[in-house]
Formats: C-alpha cells, structure tokens, sequence
C-alpha cells in the first residue's frame, strides 16, 4: 500500500515522497519525536559514564580536552555529564574537560537554558541523577516546590550559545575534541544533507578527536547512520555510539 498523502501539514513538509506503508508508520513516529526539544537528566545515563570513563582514560596524558554538546536543548544533556564528571573524579579531571560547549540551534531553548528556567522531572530522573552523582541530586539541583533549579556549582562550567553545526563545525577546535552530535540527525533535510555535515566534521577533526550520536539518529535514519559516519572518515570505538577520526 502506498500513502502519498498525511493529514499532517509538517510530516508532509517533512517527507514529501510516497512511502510503503510500514515506512509511513515508521515515519509518523519519528516526526512525533523530532520535533520536539525533547531531552532528560541521564536520559542515556549507562552510556554517559562509558562515554566518560573512556575518554578521561583515552586523554590522560592531556591537559585540555574540548567538550562540545550540540543540539544540547535546555542544556539537561550537558548537565548531566558534568554531574558525573565532578561526582566521580577530582578537580584536575574537571577543569581538563570543561567547560563544556553547549550550543543549540533553538535559541528559545538556549535562553531557558541561560536563564536557568526551571526543569520539571519525574521520579524516575530524579532516581537516575542519585544512582549516578552517588545520591548528590540536592548538591547539584535546587528543589523549589517541584520545580528544579541548577546551582552555581554547575552554571560557571558549562557554555551556552546558539548555533546551527550546519556551519558552526568550522568554530570545533580540531584537536582533542570530544562532540556529541546526539539525537537531532533526522532533523536535517535528507541523507545527502546529513553526509555533508559528518564529512565537514570529518574534515574539520584530527585524529585523536571523537563524536557520539544517540539511538535517535539511528532509528531516523533507518540504521543508515552508521555507514555515513564511517564514509566521514570515522571508525567505532568499544562505546557504543561513540566514533574516532581515523588516522
Ligand atoms: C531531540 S533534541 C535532543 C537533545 C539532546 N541532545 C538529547 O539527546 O537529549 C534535539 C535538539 O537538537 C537541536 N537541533 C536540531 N538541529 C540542529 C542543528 N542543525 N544545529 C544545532 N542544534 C540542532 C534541536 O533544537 C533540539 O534542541
């Protein structure tokens, strides 16, 4: 069976061309979740320590490590790396990583994110924060009435700015950089547009800088993700989603 036409004014924008049935339905869902500033404290929080645990030991030899957090929302992502990073390692460790960049292309979401606007969670981030600060959800978010503000303790480490990647790659130091690209690839136009980007982020890294996508990017992609990260000059890494420029 094929669908040429939803009764969805944005999924059609989204994908004009007819699609199987099974791809239809495949579809509807993405677009139910990509447009959406959609993100969660430790939304990925097993992945995040293998993320981190990896690369303090892959830079340990290294002073500064450039921490980049694009498509970062209203910053719960960036959040929650740096609440790991302080909960786990000591001082030095930090300052080598941070601060973090978190840019976002909606700049609504980064001045939430500016002006600390407070974040509503559930029970199951709050249980998640604890089991990865090591119960220090109270040293790093003030609780107002249900509402939850970040505190000065985590505010100076991170940076935030508006900026599409599509052209602020060009702005991602080359060298010992580590750059999550999580969970907005189906966002771009089309496959050509999302090779375009990973070859310029390719072209604009060395060969001991990194980047993370999330499951997102590969159920919207149709698992295609993969192949164009490793055709941007990339190759896996023992973290899942985590890729190194090839030498
Ligand atoms: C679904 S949210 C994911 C948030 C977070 N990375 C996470 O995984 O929890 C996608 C975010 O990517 C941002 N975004 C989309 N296209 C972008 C682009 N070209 N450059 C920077 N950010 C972008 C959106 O504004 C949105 O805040």
């Amino acid at each position: 069976m094929i669908i040429n036409s939803a009764n969805r004014g944005n999924y059609i924008e989204y994908k004009k061309n007819p699609l199987p049935f099974r791809s239809w339905k495949r579809e509807v869902r993405t677009y139910n979740s990509i447009n959406r500033n959609d993100t969660s404290f430790f939304r990925d929080g097993d992945l995040f320590a293998k993320l981190i645990d990896y690369i303090v030991k892959f830079f340990k030899n290294d002073s500064k490590v450039n921490l980049y957090n694009y498509g970062c929302s209203n910053g719960e992502e960036a959040y929650s790396i740096l609440m790991y990073l302080i909960s786990k390692f000591p001082k030095d460790i930090v300052d080598k990583f941070t601060p973090i960049i978190a840019k976002d292309i909606d700049n609504f979401a980064i001045e939430k994110a500016i002006n600390n606007a407070p974040h509503i969670i559930c029970t199951e981030e709050k249980e998640n924060v604890n089991k990865f600060t090591n119960n220090k959800l109270d040293h790093f978010l003030e609780n107002k009435n249900g509402r939850y503000f970040i505190k000065d303790i985590l505010k100076n480490k991170l940076e935030f700015k508006v900026a599409d990647i599509k052209y602020d790659y060009k702005n991602i130091n080359p060298n010992k950089s580590v750059v999550l690209i999580r969970n907005f690839m189906p966002y771009l136009e089309n496959s050509i547009e999302r090779q375009k980007l990973l070859n310029n982020i390719g072209h604009q890294l060395q060969n001991d800088s990194f980047i993370m996508i999330g499951e997102f990017d590969l159920r919207g992609t149709d698992w295609k993700i993969n192949n164009q990260i490793i055709e941007a000059g990339f190759e896996r890494t023992p973290v899942e989603y985590l890729f190194k420029k090839k030498g």
